[in-house]
């Protein structure tokens, strides 16, 4: 299923050049608050069995992965080397520019888990990327996509200016079905006087 059943005047952005150059410098940042990125620990906790294969897709320095859990592999995938080199998570990365190369560099039922933390906004195609995504999953395999509020504003597309919250949460939604996931749910872990955390899980039906 392709993104041409969304209006692609969603997905303009005030930056159109290529994101590599956005990218080129690390950012060893966090783009949440502390309480927000512990409430994302906390869902993972239940969300990502024991042994998983885990893919964290647009990864930085940090997945906010439990650190006390342990799985079979976490592989990152992102824009910059150094931070995806510097996460401590990883046991292995690559740099691919999604909205150049929606297609995964993986192959098919890799995964248990897939985590997409706070960068949904910056997905140009993101039906494409998450119908990919998918077939990178093992049946019964889920992915959860984590929103908040903060954004680069000249990456960030256009719709992700424009539509309330519960707007961007019903377009992500969207995305999960148009990619063809089931059980697509929504969960609100926003913490008390902290930036919000808006959940939206969708799972791979068994074949
Ligand atoms: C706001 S940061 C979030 C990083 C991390 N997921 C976290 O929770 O802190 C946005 C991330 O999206 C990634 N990203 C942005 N545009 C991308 C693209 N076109 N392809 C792949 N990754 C991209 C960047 O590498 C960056 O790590």
């Amino acid at each position: 299923m392709q993104d041409n059943a969304l209006p692609p005047q969603l997905f303009a952005r005030q930056d159109e050049s290529p994101d590599s150059a956005f990218y080129r410098e690390p950012r060893f940042v966090t783009h949440i608050d502390d309480a927000t990125i512990d409430a994302l620990t906390e869902f993972y906790r239940t969300f990502i069995p024991e042994r998983a294969a885990v893919l964290d897709l647009m990864s930085s320095w940090v997945s906010h992965l439990p650190p006390e859990c342990s799985y079979d592999r976490v592989a990152g995938l992102g824009m910059n080397e150094a931070e995806l080199a510097a996460n401590p998570s990883l046991d292995d990365h690559v740099v691919q520019d999604l909205n150049a190369a929606p297609e995964l560099p993986y192959p098919d039922r890799a995964f248990d888990r897939i985590t997409l933390a706070v960068s949904i906004q910056y997905l140009t195609h993101p039906v494409e990327v998450l119908s990919d995504a998918l077939r990178t999953l093992k049946d019964g395999g889920e992915i959860c996509i984590a929103m908040s509020h903060r954004l680069f504003p000249t990456k960030a597309i256009l719709a992700f200016h424009r539509l309330s919250p519960a707007d961007r949460v019903r377009l992500v939604s969207t995305y999960l079905e148009l990619a063809g996931f089931k059980d697509i749910r929504f969960i609100d872990r926003s913490p008390d006087g902290a930036d919000p955390l808006w959940l939206v899980a969708g799972r791979r039906a068994e074949d």
